[in-house]
């Protein structure tokens, strides 16, 4: 019987993950098909009745439902729950469960820099439903420090309360930092460009952004014109969902140039 699978957002036209996933379904002579849905608040229960009937076998979920699908799982794993947010889920033992592979693909993208994390200072600029998962990530890798700065304090606060090692700093306010990420929306416009003072920041910090299309946003260009070195979020994506995959196929895809590539074509 062929398998279902989805990637639920709004909006959804941009994710790469049914190409992806469907590639490594090709790949791996998997008899399954993965797509994507624009969804509604309204639809989600209906949804989750789904992989409880076993009509759809598992679900990627992203912006903006990472937080509010939580409800309607029967349990989390211990990263969704501690992250308060659930990309992966899928039916075990007649248990819909929601995991977490962010917090995974975020890591190894940094690990895979060489960059070095332990001890240094961080700076997230954010603090959407992705940000509990990288704060998660920095931790696991024995980040020094974790600064936050968020347009809408009152999301910064509410993120502090799960995370009270965090420092909340003013939106717009820079201070020199090893490591600077973007978690923001801003970038996903190519015009968009984030209030930084890139003068303030010394030369060979690193710069990480979320976004991987467009795969270098005016904050990963105007950074490389300062001296900064840059990562965007390809690698981010890649492998969460590679652990996404693992979860539902048993299979653990390869990730050669060649998948690489083909994202971009
Ligand atoms: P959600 O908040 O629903 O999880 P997200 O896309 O994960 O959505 O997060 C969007 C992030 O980009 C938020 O941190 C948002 O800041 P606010 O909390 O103030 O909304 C930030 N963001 C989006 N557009 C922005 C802009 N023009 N200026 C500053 N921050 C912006």
């Amino acid at each position: 019987m062929k398998k279902n699978f989805l990637v639920i957002g709004n909006p959804i036209d941009h994710s790469l993950s049914p190409k992806l996933h469907n590639y490594w379904i090709k790949k791996y002579r998997i008899n399954a098909v993965y797509e994507k849905k624009l969804l509604h608040n309204s639809e989600i229960e209906d949804l989750i009745f789904n992989i409880r009937e076993e009509k759809i076998h598992g679900l990627n979920v992203t912006v903006p439902f990472k937080k509010m699908v939580i409800p309607f799982l029967d349990e989390l794993s211990e990263e969704a729950k501690i992250s308060q947010s659930v990309n992966t889920i899928y039916k075990k033992d007649d248990k819909i469960i929601g995991d977490n592979t962010d917090i995974e693909g975020f890591k190894l993208s940094l690990e895979k820099t060489g960059q070095e994390i332990k001890n240094k200072k961080a700076l997230i600029l954010g603090a959407g439903g992705v940000v509990p998962s990288i704060i998660m990530a920095l931790k696991k890798m024995q980040i020094g420090k974790i600064c936050l700065s968020n347009r809408t304090e009152l999301k910064a606060i509410e993120l502090k309360k799960n995370f009270p090692e965090i420092e909340i700093i003013k939106w717009g306010n820079t201070l020199d930092f090893d490591i600077i990420i973007n978690a923001t929306s801003i970038g996903l416009k190519e015009e968009d460009e984030i209030n930084i003072n890139y003068q303030q920041i010394s030369k060979n910090k690193f710069f990480y952004d979320v976004i991987y299309n467009p795969p270098e946003t005016n904050f990963l260009k105007i950074a490389k014109k300062h001296g900064g070195i840059t990562k965007n979020g390809k690698m981010m994506f890649i492998y969460q969902a590679q652990k996404a995959f693992f979860i539902w196929h048993k299979v653990i895809p390869e990730i050669d140039n060649e998948t690489i590539n083909f994202l971009d074509a």
